[in-house]
């Protein structure tokens, strides 16, 4: 039970390089390597909504897994479908942000997924990812 599935949705692939501004130059890979020192950390990101939702199936009643810690990116204001494959899983699903998304723009503070996620972490850098983790490895 001490492992956890990271999945990361689209443009996320370009942390460190994106937007540094808003998301920082911290690498998602720095950012694993600080995690896997907690506990087993399985990686995944597309920037395909159907492979998210392929994932989210092949993992989600897999209970060597504490849970899903998932940054859906900009599909998490847009994605039903997405919602319903976290509503149709076994596994609790921690909806995590780098950035504040309610201090953006308006169209940020909608979340499609957060009312099936077991809990959200936004605005607090990459750090959002760990207290995601410890969230699921604690609950
Ligand atoms: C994000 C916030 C989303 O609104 C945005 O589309 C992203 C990243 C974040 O981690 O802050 O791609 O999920």
């Amino acid at each position: 039970m001490n492992k956890v599935l990271i999945i990361n949705g689209p443009n996320l692939n370009l942390l460190g390089r994106r937007e540094p501004g808003i998301y920082g130059s911290e690498s998602m890979e720095s950012c694993l390597e600080q995690l896997r020192a907690l506990c087993e950390i399985e990686y995944f990101q597309s920037n395909h909504e159907g492979a998210i939702i392929d994932k989210l199936h092949e993992v989600g009643f897999d209970h060597s897994f504490a849970g899903i810690v998932l940054n859906a990116g900009a599909y998490t204001h847009t994605s039903i479908a997405i919602a319903d494959a976290i509503a149709a899983i076994e596994l609790s699903v921690v909806e995590v942000h780098i950035s504040n998304v309610h201090a953006r723009e308006s169209f940020r503070r909608e979340s499609k997924i957060s009312p099936v996620c077991r809990g959200v972490i936004a605005g607090f850098g990459m750090d959002s990812y760990r207290l995601g983790v410890e969230a699921l490895m604690h609950s």
